[in-house]
């Protein structure tokens, strides 16, 4: 069930679940303090009985009105301290009244809203609503049984009352946008790998994006081995299902002077065996979000669309599927990539820079974007540095970084800066051919040879930040039921930057 929120104008008569907010610290605003005024004092004095309740950021409680009242509940959402609150703790804040209130059984919740110092309430309210979306992604594609009858009514609807509605709904739609981007790379990176394939998954991204005015190219096997992407074509040659590239482009800006053209590329390892270096059995069936990254393009691409910004994007994902069989490549094969630089394959499990580089030469070649990002969940050595908690960046130039570093800020997708080095690119130098998949020197610091690996397909002087997303793109649950899905990492930060700096 669909979500639906709305700013309707105040509503004098208050019913039903009812939220109100409080600063830490702070006594009820106005607004709460009628609601309080129609349950005889029964808010103010709850406030007072529970000493645990300080208003901390995210702290709720919640009561029972009386049985003649028209609400029927009340929940006091702590918004923290007044003067740092900001769109990202309205946001985490909403996200928190969903977890705690979300699947409490009220069909409909209404959120009255407070002024604050260091936000304005129109925004906050859009943010806080955001956040409460954000949370209430649910993924049920394969439960037979959605709505069952023994449960409690679910939630359908969220009233958010603000101090100027039409505001609070123009910022909220802007960030639905790119909510709907980050819900679809959720949804693909928890698609079972039996149905998420090259083929589905182009169909998938042609039917979701030529509507929204997005250029939609699918270049199949045939195609890519007239044009010799050798390099992708080997990582998929072992499976019964054939390599794609989507090529994805965005002119929002269309012929405006001195835009710039951005460039995206996404690996899209619809399944990671490793392939003939195949990967031991526990927990390989994490690999079917190895296709994080292109996840994260295409949810971006689509949030540009939808909040129509008016930038110049093209787009590249590489997609294939990583198996052993009697025609997959081997260990010890030299394949040419698209670049014409040769590839000695060292270890078949080491495909994504594979895919990358074809995607990588293609987008330079025809497309000659200003600036390149690339997104992968590349390496299980960045995870080992950073968890799943920020995702390494290397970047090639200092402004670049920066602009990341701010919209990384402003999102709270976790950016952290790796270094980029001559000495992993020499590493990844062969003997025998032009570059080998592997480095030198072995396991050590492989997050970083494997962006020595990427950097030998940027050309010269082109901007470009590689970000290694295979810790950010997924998370294990703190519910044992939820055990393991996909967090559409990247759509909020990639939006933010693009429509922040080249707008
Ligand atoms: N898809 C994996 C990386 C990965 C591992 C992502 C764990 C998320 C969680 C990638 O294709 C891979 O297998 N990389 C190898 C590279 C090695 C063979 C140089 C790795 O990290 O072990
Ligand atoms: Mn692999
Ligand atoms: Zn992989």
């Amino acid at each position: 069930m669909t979500l639906r929120i709305t700013f309707p104008k105040a509503d004098t008569t208050p019913k039903g679940h009812i939220v109100v907010t409080v600063f830490e610290g702070d006594t009820l605003s106005t607004a709460a303090k009628k609601i309080d005024k129609a349950l005889d004092g029964l808010v103010a004095s709850a406030m007072k009985k529970d000493k645990s309740f300080k208003g901390k950021l995210g702290q709720v409680l919640t009561l029972y009105a009386p049985e003649k009242s028209k609400i029927d509940r009340v929940t006091i959402l702590g918004l923290g301290k007044t003067d740092d609150f900001d769109s990202l703790k309205a946001e985490e804040a909403g996200g928190k009244l969903f977890a705690a209130i979300g699947k409490a059984g009220s069909k409909d919740i209404m959120l009255v809203t407070e002024k604050s110092k260091a936000l304005k309430n129109e925004l906050a309210a859009a943010h806080l609503a955001n956040g409460f979306s954000l949370r209430a992604y649910n993924f049920d594609r394969y439960k037979s049984k959605k709505d069952s009858k023994d449960d409690a009514p679910k939630l359908a609807a969220l009233k958010v009352l603000s101090s100027h509605p039409a505001n609070s709904k123009a910022a909220f739609d802007a960030l639905d946008s790119v909510t709907s981007g980050t819900f679809w790379a959720r949804d693909l990176v928890n698609t079972a790998p039996n149905d998420l394939y090259p083929d589905s998954y182009a169909k998938q991204i042609r039917d979701e994006l030529k509507p929204l005015d997005v250029s939609v190219e699918i270049l199949d096997e045939k195609k890519l081995e007239k044009m010799g992407a050798g390099a992708i074509l080997a990582v998929g040659k072992g499976s019964e299902r054939q390599p794609r590239m989507v090529i994805m482009r965005w002119n929002g800006a269309g012929k405006k002077k001195g835009a710039k053209t951005i460039g995206l590329v996404g690996k899209g390892v619809t399944f990671d065996t490793g392939g003939i270096s195949l990967k031991p059995g526990a927990g390989m069936d994490e690999m079917k979000m190895d296709m994080g990254g292109s996840a994260a393009v295409v949810g971006t691409v689509k949030a540009l669309a939808k909040s129509n910004a008016k930038v110049n994007v093209v787009a590249i994902i590489g997609l294939a599927e990583n198996m052993p069989s009697s025609n997959a490549y081997r260990p010890g094969d030299i394949v040419t990539s698209l670049s014409g630089k040769t590839i000695e394959v060292l270890n078949t499990d080491a495909e994504g820079r594979l895919v990358l580089a074809d995607c990588l030469t293609h987008i330079q070649s025809k497309y000659k974007p200003d600036i390149i990002i690339d997104l992968a969940t590349l390496t299980g050595a960045m995870m080992v540095a950073l968890a799943h908690e920020y995702c390494g960046t290397f970047v090639n130039n200092d402004e670049l970084w920066k602009q990341l570093e701010k919209s990384s800020a402003g999102t709270g997708e976790k950016l952290w800066r790796m270094p980029l080095d001559d000495v992993w690119k020499k590493e990844m130098e062969s003997t025998v051919a032009d570059v080998q998949n592997l480095a030198k020197s072995g396991r050590w610091g492989g997050a970083c040879t494997a962006a020595g690996f990427l950097e030998h397909f940027i050309e010269d002087g082109v901007e470009w930040a590689h970000m290694d997303i295979a810790g950010t793109a997924w998370r294990k649950s703190d519910k044992p039921t939820v055990p393991k899905f996909g967090t559409g990492f990247g759509v909020r930060v990639l939006h933010d930057w693009i429509t922040q700096n080249y707008q």
